[in-house]
């Protein structure tokens, strides 16, 4: 196989970007994530890849929750705290606020949209699980749209 080609025609998946809220017990945590999709209308469902190794992962499995937040275009900065290591301080949220909803997961006060997801399966898929979440709550705050991969110079995966 020619790798090259693979990883740019992969690359040109159109991808958004999210932050991802997710908990265990009383700690709350966030990731950025772009693989990120619909897989049911009834149930309603959403499919997320998460990468092996990340503290996101475990919380994932042992909360079996998270939230999806849609993001401003002017959020570049938040895409990029969410994405970067926690500091060493352990804040992961800094500034940013966050309020609990319906499951538990944190939600950023900032998010133009969010859901809220029930872990339902979690399949091993190389170096990511698929994670699939059925949707138990939606809230729709802002008409703007998105931030997505593509308003960025950022690539994931390829
Ligand atoms: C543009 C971009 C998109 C990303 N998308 C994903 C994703 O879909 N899934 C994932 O597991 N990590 C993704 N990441 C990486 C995580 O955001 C990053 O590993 C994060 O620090 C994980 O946090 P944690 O280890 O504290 O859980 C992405 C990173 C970037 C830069």
């Amino acid at each position: 196989m020619d790798e090259t080609a693979k990883k740019n025609i992969l690359r040109q998946i159109p991808y958004g970007l999210y932050v991802i809220g997710v908990k265990d017990g009383a700690s709350h945590h966030a990731f950025t994530g772009s693989w990120f999709s619909q897989c049911s209308m009834k149930p309603p469902r959403v499919m997320l890849g998460v990468r092996h190794g990340t503290h996101s992962l475990d919380m994932i499995r042992h909360g079996k929750v998270f939230s999806v937040n849609w993001m401003s275009k002017d959020d570049k900065k938040v895409l990029e705290q969410f994405f970067k290591a926690t500091p060493a301080s352990g804040d992961r949220f800094g500034d940013l606020t966050y309020r609990i909803q319906k499951t538990g997961a944190p939600v950023l006060d900032k998010a133009l949209s969010y859901i809220e997801c029930e872990v339902i399966h979690i399949h091993e898929a190389g170096d990511h699980s698929i994670v699939i979440g059925e949707v138990v709550n939606a809230e729709l705050r802002s008409d703007q749209p998105p931030l997505v991969m593509g308003d960025t110079p950022w690539h994931y995966g390829g």
